[in-house]
This record gives C-alpha cells, structure tokens and sequence, in this order.
C-alpha cells in the first residue's frame, strides 16, 4: 500500500512496518466486503414480496446465532494473528536497540519550532569538539546503524521520518533513545508530528542518506576539527 501510495521505504524496518499496515488493511477489507455483501444480499432475497409474510427473527435459536457466533471466533482469531505480528515489529523498532562497532550516534534537539541535530562528527562521540551541529538538516549514511537521542528543550514534539516509518514523542526532560539503519540514499523529509505550538507546521527538516564516500566527504567539509587539522600548517 504505502509504495503503491508512492511512499519510499528507506530504513531496514520500513518494509516490516508496512507489512503489518498492508496486513490489517486486507483483512479488515476482507471482513467488510463480505459482511457488506452479506448483508446486501439477505436486504434483497429477503425483500417485501406480494403474498408473504414478515417473520420476526428473535435470533435465540442455535442455528440463527451461529450467524453471529461463528464471525466473531474468526474475527478474533484475525485479531491475535494482528497481534502477533504488531508486537513482533514493536519489538524490532522501540523495544530492541541494536549495536555495531561503528554505528553513528546523533542527537535530535526538538524546539519551538526547530530541530537541531549533533552529529557525533569523525570521532563517533557526542559532546566532543568535533561534532557537527546542523539546524533542520540530518546527515547520514547508507546502510550504517545509527543511535539516536532525542531532547525537547520546551514542549513535546514528535521526531518523524516517513521513509524510515520511524515515529517517535520528544519528551521535555528525558532523554529517548531509538536506532534506525537507512537502506536508500537521497533526501527527505523529517516532520514534527506532535501539536507543540502555533508554529508546529512550521518545524520541517531533511533528512540526506549519503553513501560512504558522500558522507566522509560532508564531515571533512563540516567538522570544525578536520576542518583546523586540514589546514594546520
Ligand atoms: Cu514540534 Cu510540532
């Protein structure tokens, strides 16, 4: 559906989040269609006819509540099989925090109405003085696991990258930890999607998906650190 919709999928979880949305997109269009056609065609079999009486249905027979009962055990059982899947992909995103060796750290400050990203520079550490600190502009690389930390300095905000299907509250005071890997270089869009003021629709950001060579380049160019060692005598 969402590629269907046009939507890349640029994140190692993407396609398993969709799949839980394609998922519960069938069945349900499965139960509709057939309790629209069944309903549909008992209107029309069942319609007012010259000579025949109206019956009043009670439904307390088994065999008219079978009509009810049988649909229900079924739609529960779709209900788990949703479940099971649902939980098995939140785990995968928000429970479960990946590691490697050289994953990239970064930290995403929300404000009103701005968000500003510490990159953790050439060093791989934050607080250090080679970060890469960058306002409405996220860099990373293809196909390198990347940690993030995630600051409000005011109210909630909410940190979205649609081709990651990544989503998640900034919260004032805490410090929210998630990971995302990009599959797809390019540049997108990073939204707030939580209400955090008149200026909410005004809190975009990109996000550029940079292969290695991309990448090593844009820090030699940005840190301020290489930037000084580049050019030391
Ligand atoms: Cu920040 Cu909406």
């Amino acid at each position: 559906m969402m590629e269907m919709l046009g939507l890349v999928a640029a994140s190692s979880y993407a396609q398993h989040i969709d799949f839980v949305f394609n998922m519960i997109f069938w069945i349900t269009a499965f139960w509709l269609l057939l309790a629209e056609f069944v309903f549909f065609y008992l209107i029309l079999r069942f319609r007012k006819k010259a000579g025949v009486k109206g019956q009043y249905i009670t439904g307390e027979l088994a065999s008219e509540k079978r009509w009810i009962t049988i649909p229900h055990f079924a739609v529960l059982l779709f209900d788990v099989v949703i479940l099971f899947f649902a939980v098995k992909v939140w785990y995968e995103v928000k429970q479960n925090l990946p590691q490697a060796a050289d994953q990239q750290l970064v930290r995403v400050i929300g404000q009103q109405w701005a968000w500003t990203f510490v990159h953790a520079g050439p060093d791989g550490k934050l607080d250090t003085p080679d970060d890469i600190i960058k306002v409405n502009e996220l860099h990373v690389q293809v196909d390198k696991l990347h940690i993030f930390q995630l600051e409000s300095k005011d109210v909630l905000h909410d940190f979205s990258v649609p081709v990651f299907r990544l989503k998640q509250d900034v919260i004032p005071g805490r410090v929210i930890t998630g990971w995302f890997t990009p599959t797809k270089t390019g540049e997108y869009d990073i939204q707030c999607a939580e209400i955090c003021g008149i200026g909410h629709a005004l809190m975009p950001a990109r996000i550029v998906i940079e292969t290695s060579d991309q990448h090593a380049a844009w820090m030699a160019e940005n840190s301020t650190v290489a930037v000084a060692s580049a050019t030391a005598p």
